[in-house]
């Protein structure tokens, strides 16, 4: 079923990502996990960015993405692939380099190659570029990319990646990219830039890592998805989690549940929305307790892998 109908069934389908090695050894959490009516397909959440798939240069290290891959294959799921080029969980071999322009780019082209290369086949898509816009959105990051390359790295990336695997959708990842604001402008500008080079872009992922209360309705969030889609690209929340303060409060979980509704009424709209990840399914699995205190409950399902009213709400959305 899931094989012969991908575009149903990403647009059907809740998905789950951000999922780990180490998560893997919670077996409540995989054998829910392996619920295809709930989850039809998964992102590899850390294994596959620079750090862990290259960790020395020239050296690459593939059994932790390969598990999360297998893991989804065994179950007919489909695998996003996440992500190539990055700011973050990037070596210091790279990030603190002196390398000049040329050298670089080699430097970048062949992890691409090999990375995109040893997955051939197996990604639905893959992130290419994450991030790569500055917080204020007037500009493109800072990174030894951006500064030693331009912003010619971005179109350079895309078309290794092409090059390394024709079938997979090849995506630009950013958050804050949802609703309206200078740095959704500048990711439109970015994919036009990616086509002017002449390099394929299939995709734009909006990570969708937001705060209960603060999100558009369902028909702003729309229109902002069909400024992507009018460029010819397919569109996906790739990382979906509304956090609110905890202990949470009825008022907070209700908004939350219009919060969740509005993500998937937007997408179940929009023509082009393929589908819609959460960055991992559960309480416990959560990154956000971690990064932005005082926040958490952001997820569908609770620590003990129960769905939440979001949960329902979101099911009630499609
Ligand atoms: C996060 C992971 O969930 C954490 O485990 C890790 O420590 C840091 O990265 N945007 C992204 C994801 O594209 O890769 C990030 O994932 C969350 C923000």
């Amino acid at each position: 079923r899931f094989a012969h109908e991908p575009e149903q069934f990403v647009k059907l389908i809740h998905e789950v990502a951000g999922v780990e090695r180490e998560k893997l050894s919670d077996v409540p959490y995989v054998a829910q996990l392996k619920n295809t009516s709930d989850f039809g397909q998964i992102t590899v959440g850390n294994a596959q960015k620079w750090d862990s798939s290259e960790p020395a240069q020239g050296y690459f290290s593939y059994a932790g993405g390969d598990e999360i891959v297998q893991l989804a294959q065994s179950n007919q799921q489909l695998v996003r692939c996440h992500t190539l080029v990055w700011h973050n969980q990037l070596p210091a071999r790279v990030r603190d380099s002196n390398f000049d322009n040329a050298t670089l780019i080699r430097v970048l082209e062949s992890h691409i190659r090999n990375v995109v290369g040893h997955y051939k086949g197996q990604c639905y898509s893959w992130d290419v570029v994450n991030e790569a816009i500055s917080d204020d959105g007037l500009s493109y990051r800072s990174s030894i990319f951006l500064d030693t390359i331009g912003p010619a790295y971005i179109p350079i990336a895309f078309k290794a990646a092409a090059e390394a695997d024709p079938d997979a959708k090849l995506y630009y990842n950013d958050f804050n990219i949802e609703f309206a604001s200078a740095k959704t402008d500048k990711a439109v500008e970015l994919a036009k830039m990616v086509q002017d080079y002449g390099a394929k872009i299939d995709g734009i992922g909006l990570q969708a890592h937001l705060i209960g209360g603060f999100v558009p309705s369902a028909s702003a969030l729309q229109s902002n998805l069909e400024r992507f889609t009018s460029l010819g690209l397919e569109v996906a929340y790739t990382e979906l989690d509304v956090r609110i303060p905890v202990p949470v409060s009825a008022a907070d979980v209700a908004q939350q549940e219009l919060d969740y509704a509005n993500i998937v009424a937007s997408c179940k709209n929009t023509a082009r929305c393929v589908g819609i990840t959460v960055w991992d399914y559960s309480d416990d699995h959560s990154w956000v307790p971690a990064i932005f205190t005082g926040y958490g409950s952001a997820l569908p399902f609770d620590a003990d892998k129960k769905p939440k009213s979001v949960y329902w709400a979101i099911l009630n959305a499609w």
